[in-house]
């Protein structure tokens, strides 16, 4: 059963809240998208019904004015910052908007009996894991502010559960990738540091060679393994959550990935067979803090949800973001910060 009421959208602007929300709204659910703007598009979100709200999530008076005006079953909070990097250098900065913010958000939702909460969490939560393929019986052990950042905000929503009842779908995303096939949204980060776009950018003249961050990793051709999911099949697991959760479900936590590990040199050659261009390369050392191999084990996803990633071939998910990269939008994204 779909849920007909209203549901809240936190970071809806951003990459995959808006291909959540254009799925979401395509299925005819009401959705109001609360986004400060600071990383997001407006214009990334392209369904007239939806109500789009410029503000932040940890504005107690804005969000009782939200809550007065919609009857929210459910929030979806995607709003956060995701610069692994970053997090490092500012860690203050990560724990403020992803673990603090979002209290203000919970306890407006306490105050108006809102309890289904879906939250972006992420593969960062596991740090160096200690098996392949990464299960939620992993060990949780962040290795940088961001994964702390996102792995305190699950600690919080299991505390919530057992103060007041919250029920939550901790979704743990691996690689997120690709983009929606007509080109109309898709990735746009300022700076832009995930692998797909940078070597892309390479190629559209945006940004120069793509550095290879590491050679020499225990992995059979020396580059890191990641395990991409296509945001469109990201999108589709948000909208089993919503349903899991309204239709009286337990509260979960699940891998969001294909199961399926791609290595950097693999991502080069499939962009490489997309564009029938050459991708200029240059070959660095190790990024602080990358693990060789990160792949999911899905299974539970698919128990508990039924959910199961349907976009396996890397190939179309790098034409789908090379559309968007060439699509009609994005020249006036660009300049954005
Ligand atoms: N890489 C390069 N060169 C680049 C960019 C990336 O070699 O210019 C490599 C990285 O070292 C890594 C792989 O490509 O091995 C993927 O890197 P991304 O930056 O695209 O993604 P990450 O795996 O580092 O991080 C992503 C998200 C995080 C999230 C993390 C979970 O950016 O938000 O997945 O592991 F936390």
């Amino acid at each position: 059963m779909t849920d007909t009421r209203a549901i809240l959208v936190t970071g809806g602007a951003g990459y995959i809240g808006s291909h959540t929300v254009r799925l979401l709204a395509g299925e005819g659910r009401k959705i109001v998208v609360l986004d400060n703007l600071v990383h997001g598009h407006e214009d990334s979100i392209i369904d007239t019904a939806v109500d789009f709200v410029l503000g932040g999530i940890g504005d107690h008076a804005l969000l009782r004015s939200l809550f007065q005006r919609y009857d929210f079953s459910s929030v979806v909070h995607f709003a956060a910052f995701a610069y692994v990097g970053e997090s490092v250098t500012k860690p203050l900065k990560y724990y403020r908007n992803n673990t603090a913010e979002p209290l203000a958000l919970l306890e407006v939702m306490e105050e108006f009996g809102c309890k289904n909460f879906v939250f972006s969490s992420t593969c960062a939560t596991y740090g160096i894991p200690d098996q392949i393929p990464i299960t939620e019986k992993t060990r949780q052990s962040p290795i940088n502010s961001y994964g702390r950042s996102k792995l305190m905000l699950e600690w919080i929503l299991a505390d919530c559960e057992t103060a007041w009842g919250l029920r939550s779908a901790c979704l743990r995303y691996f690689n997120a990738s690709g983009c929606a096939e007509d080109g109309l949204i898709g990735e746009d980060h300022n700076p832009e540091t995930h692998l797909i776009p940078r070597v892309l950018m390479a190629l559209t003249g945006e940004a120069g060679p793509v550095e290879i961050f590491g050679t020499d990793y225990p992995t059979p051709d020396g580059t890191c393994i990641r395990d991409y999911i296509h945001v469109k099949d990201l999108a589709a697991a948000h909208a089993k959550a919503l349903d899991h959760l309204a239709n009286g479900g337990n509260s979960v936590r699940v891998n969001l990935g294909t199961g399926v590990g791609i290595s950097v040199k693999e991502i080069i050659s499939a962009v490489e067979k997309v564009t029938g261009q050459t991708v200029p390369l240059v070959l660095g050392n190790r990024r602080a803090g990358d693990p060789a191999h990160l792949v999911a084990d899905p299974s539970l996803a698919a128990e508990l949800l039924g959910w199961r990633a349907t976009r396996l071939d890397i190939v179309e998910t790098v034409r789908s973001a090379w559309a968007w990269m060439n699509g009609p939008k994005r020249g006036r994204y660009a300049t954005k910060s």
